[in-house]
């Protein structure tokens, strides 16, 4: 009788720090915005915890043997399961269909803004591609047209010396398109323009680097390094992919207007051989 009364003050003892310690764990998820769900599931988790607490006190059972056993075995089974299934079905219910109506609402409308948006988008490019499109046809056409007209058959050693031929310009001309159209510019600065992502400016890269030189670093951006840029080298941040981009003679283009960049004032990092 004796152990009976001190279970049952372990019992209430216990039960009273397993209250205390419920509510401390609800306060602290209220306190953390967790909703009610999981306020009322941490509550449970602590009386679950007092519940095994107080089971080690339970007076031990007779040791049991054979059928009874077993029997006693599969009993404690059907008990433990009952529990976990009732309990279970306690907790809200989620239905995956009702939750998939409700993603499908929210996207619908993202959705419908986006493919809006797409669809202007890829006309701006559209248009912005056709006009550059144009701009180089007429290029080409005015390259054509003026060698044809200024260079006719054994006039060039009448040129009066210093004057370039109208085609050179016209290359460095083109090669200032190849600049736009690659895209340098968002690494590189030029004219205090671009380079949001940083490389080395380039104003004057023409008074470093001879034309071969510019070229080699074009098809091969491992083949030389910006001095003071050796992260950015290890780390590949030029990309190789203008020797597939690119035609021969756009990369002509390109070194004949890198060459003419001849600005003192910037300091254009020093080139340095890789390999
Ligand atoms: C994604 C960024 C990026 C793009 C795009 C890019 N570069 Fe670079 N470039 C770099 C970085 C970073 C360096 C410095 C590290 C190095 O030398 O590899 C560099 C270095 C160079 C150098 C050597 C400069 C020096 O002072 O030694 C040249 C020349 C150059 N780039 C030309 C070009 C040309 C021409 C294009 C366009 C066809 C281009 N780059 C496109 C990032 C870029």
């Amino acid at each position: 009788m004796g152990d009976e009364r001190s279970f049952v003050k372990h019992v209430i003892k216990k039960g009273i720090i397993g209250i205390v310690v419920g509510i401390f764990l609800v306060g602290l998820a209220r306190a953390l915005d967790f909703p009610p769900v999981f306020q009322v599931m941490f509550f449970t988790y602590a009386m679950l915890g007092t519940a095994v607490f107080i089971l080690l006190d339970a007076p031990s059972l007779q040791p049991m043997g054979g059928m009874k056993a077993l029997v006693a075995l599969l009993a404690f089974y059907v008990v433990l399961s009952g529990v976990y299934i009732g309990g279970a079905s306690f907790w809200p219910q989620y239905d995956p269909e009702d939750e998939k109506g409700k993603i499908e609402k929210l996207l619908k409308a993202k959705r419908a803004a986006t493919e809006q948006g797409k669809a202007e988008e890829l006309l701006t490019r559209t248009k912005a591609l056709a006009e550059k499109a144009d701009a180089i046809m007429q290029r080409l056409q005015s390259v054509g047209g003026v060698a044809m007209a200024s260079v006719p058959v054994g006039a060039d050693s009448k040129r009066p010396s210093g004057t370039l031929p109208a085609a050179t310009g016209d290359l460095v001309a083109l090669g200032k398109e190849q600049w736009e159209l690659q895209e340098c510019y968002n690494c590189h600065k030029l004219s205090g323009q671009g380079g949001k992502k940083r490389g080395p400016e380039m104003d004057n890269i023409g008074s470093l680097m001879q034309p071969e030189e510019l070229r080699q670093k074009i098809l091969d951006p491992r083949s030389w390094m910006a001095e003071g840029f050796e992260k950015e080298y290890d780390k590949k941040k030029m990309p190789d992919k203008y020797k597939e981009l690119m035609e021969d003679k756009d990369i002509d283009a390109l070194v004949a207007y890198l060459s003419t960049l001849k600005n003192p004032s910037v300091n254009t990092p020093k080139p340095i051989k890789k390999k």
